[in-house]
């Protein structure tokens, strides 16, 4: 039997910094109420040209370096993103295999917002534990700063841009495999998060009124409590059915939306502040990329070890849901 190994992983922020400092200057807002109310102090926008499969094709590029898998073997590629560069076609994973030479794949994206990357990694384990696919390179890229609206506060304080990437490769040895995988839905809370249309490669600026129906739109407030409902559930439920303590998880990597969401689920499940990767503060949420960012930093921090376990966790508009356990298994 095939399983599925997290061999590598890469991560791509742009450079500009947009601080709370600049958005209380656009819109009714203060340091002081976004670092108390969600942790974030800065976050990333792309530059305007750069789009989310260009950086979504940085992030692929250092994981597939890292994997030292070749790229004539990667035979998929799907990509997790809410802010495409085309709306509807063609897809974001498409002209990322294409920027980086990969000729030979399946490509596709898929839409689970901030879940995205776990939706992904769970479609890759599939394929490879169904023996249709060997190598696959997984994307979760997002340009936000391209559907937010910069008029409403409610929004606009959350989100960056950035991208993060891994790959997922076939494997006989159990003992690397991705232990499990949860994902779940439920639209009847669709109004919660929506974005009537759009995409990051539209040529339009963010405070055109004709781009405006593409913006996220948030009932926040509701959003935050099933978020901590249904994750604190969700990992929980992913724990007991694989015998797992949280005290055997080395990183526990939860989706960067909200430090009080991060928090209160951490401390439902016990987690000692050193299990707990957060980025929150320096990149804001940025949906999909935002777990393979921060696993990217821990594993550049040096502190992402051969055989440790992970314990992903993520929330989003759909809504959507899902948690993953996962060891890191680099090639030897
Ligand atoms: N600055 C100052 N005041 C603000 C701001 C702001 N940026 N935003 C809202 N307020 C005000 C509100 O108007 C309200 O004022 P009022 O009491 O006079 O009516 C007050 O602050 C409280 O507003 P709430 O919305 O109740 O604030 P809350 O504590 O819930 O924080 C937040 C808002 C940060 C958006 C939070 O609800 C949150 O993080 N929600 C979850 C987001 C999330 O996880 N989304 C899912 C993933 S995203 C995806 O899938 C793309």
């Amino acid at each position: 039997m095939a399983y599925a190994a997290f061999r590598s992983i890469g991560a791509y922020a742009p450079e500009k910094i947009l601080t709370n400092q600049e958005l209380s200057e656009m819109v009714d807002t203060s340091d002081e109420w976004i670092v108390k109310r969600t942790g974030i102090k800065e976050r990333r926008i792309a530059a305007k040209d750069e789009t989310t499969s260009d950086m979504g094709v940085k992030a692929a590029a250092l994981a597939i370096e890292r994997s030292g898998i070749e790229k004539k073997d990667i035979d998929m590629l799907i990509c997790a993103t809410i802010s495409p560069d085309y709306f509807c076609m063609p897809s974001t994973a498409t002209i990322i295999s294409s920027k980086l030479g990969l000729n030979n794949v399946t490509a596709f994206d898929i839409s689970a917002a901030c879940t995205g990357f776990v939706y992904i990694l769970s479609i890759a384990k599939a394929f490879i534990e169904a023996g249709m696919k060997k190598n696959i390179l997984i994307v979760g890229a997002e340009k936000l700063s391209a559907i937010t609206d910069y008029t409403d506060r409610g929004t606009c304080i959350l989100f960056g841009d950035g991208a993060g990437a891994a790959i997922i490769s076939a494997t006989e040895d159990k003992s690397e495999a991705i232990i499990d995988i949860h994902t779940g839905a439920d639209g009847t809370f669709a109004d919660l998060l929506m974005t009537p249309n759009g995409g990051s490669g539209s040529a339009h600026d963010s405070l055109d009124q004709e781009a405006s129906s593409c913006f996220m739109q948030m009932k926040g407030n509701e959003t935050f409590k099933v978020a901590v409902r249904t994750l604190t559930k969700d990992v929980v439920d992913i724990l007991q059915t694989n015998n797992i303590k949280s005290e055997d998880i080395n990183h526990f990597v939860p989706h960067q939306a909200n430090y009080r969401i991060i928090k209160a689920v951490g401390d439902a499940l016990a987690m000692k502040e050193e299990q707990v990767v957060l980025t929150v503060a320096k990149y804001g949420n940025t949906s999909g990329a935002s777990i393979p960012m921060a696993i990217n930093e821990v594993y550049e921090s040096g502190d992402l070890k051969a055989g440790e376990l992970m314990l992903l966790d993520a929330f989003g508009g759909g809504l959507t849901w899902g948690s993953a356990l996962v060891p890191f298994s680099p090639l030897k």
